[in-house]
């Protein structure tokens, strides 16, 4: 099976957990774009979503779901999205598609974060994928500095401008083995608008898909 099948099958799964005649949050990726398409093929009903990408924002619109302000909307239920990598305490690496600090604020307005990714993106300590931090331009290199005292490795993502008009530093080399304080550390540089861990708030259910079929992780 191909990774595009297996998102396409997580993807499926993940119908079954869009809540009735309510606010469904909605990542970015193409993983969530499987999941997108899956809406408008199933026809599923959305009552109303928010969304994390100006890219998201567009296909749900175009498979009909209305997509409102996160500032129009009291805390919701459930936030659909993916990851790059996850760990066996679901803890995330996120960001690989740039668009990291509006999902963190979705995930924080939401009570429950449905993971859904392939196998793949499963590991035992997160690290191998380079860390995605946003920042704001005028900081890049007194953050990048930071960075290197942190033990990583800074690589500055060429022509990449978020929705939010900053840039994003992907840091290689880290073997995160304190995810929540790291977070928390990177989060305190001063220019930095989010990092790429969600550990302090990480995912509550994980699907993910493999070659026997969709299994499901929940947090204790
Ligand atoms: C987008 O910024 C990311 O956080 C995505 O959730 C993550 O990169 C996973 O994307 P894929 O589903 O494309 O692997």
């Amino acid at each position: 099976m191909t990774q595009d099948e297996l998102k396409v099958m997580v993807a499926k799964a993940a119908l079954d957990y869009i809540p009735k005649n309510a606010v469904l949050g909605v990542g970015s990726g193409s993983t969530v774009m499987k999941f997108i398409e899956q809406i408008g093929i199933s026809k599923a009903k959305v009552a109303k979503a928010v969304s994390s990408s100006n890219k998201t924002t567009e296909a749900l619109k175009s498979v009909g779901v209305q997509v409102v302000d996160p500032n129009e909307v009291e805390p919701y239920e459930v936030y659909i999205d993916g990851a790059d990598e996850v760990d066996p305490n679901f803890n995330m690496i996120k960001g690989g598609g740039a668009c990291l600090t509006r999902e963190k604020i979705l995930t924080s307005m939401a009570s429950k974060f449905i993971c859904i990714v392939d196998k793949s993106k499963l590991v035992q300590t997160l690290g191998k994928f380079p860390l995605p931090v946003e920042i704001i331009p005028m900081a890049r290199e007194q953050v990048a500095r930071t960075l290197k005292e942190l033990g990583g490795n800074p690589v500055l993502r060429e022509g990449c401008i978020t929705d939010n008009g900053c840039e994003i530093l992907d840091v290689h080399g880290l073997n995160i083995t304190d995810p929540v304080a790291l977070e928390q550390k990177i989060n305190q540089i001063p220019g930095v608008v989010t990092v790429g861990l969600f550990a302090s708030k990480g995912a509550d259910i994980v699907l993910y898909a493999t070659e026997d079929g969709v299994k499901v992780l929940k947090r204790n």
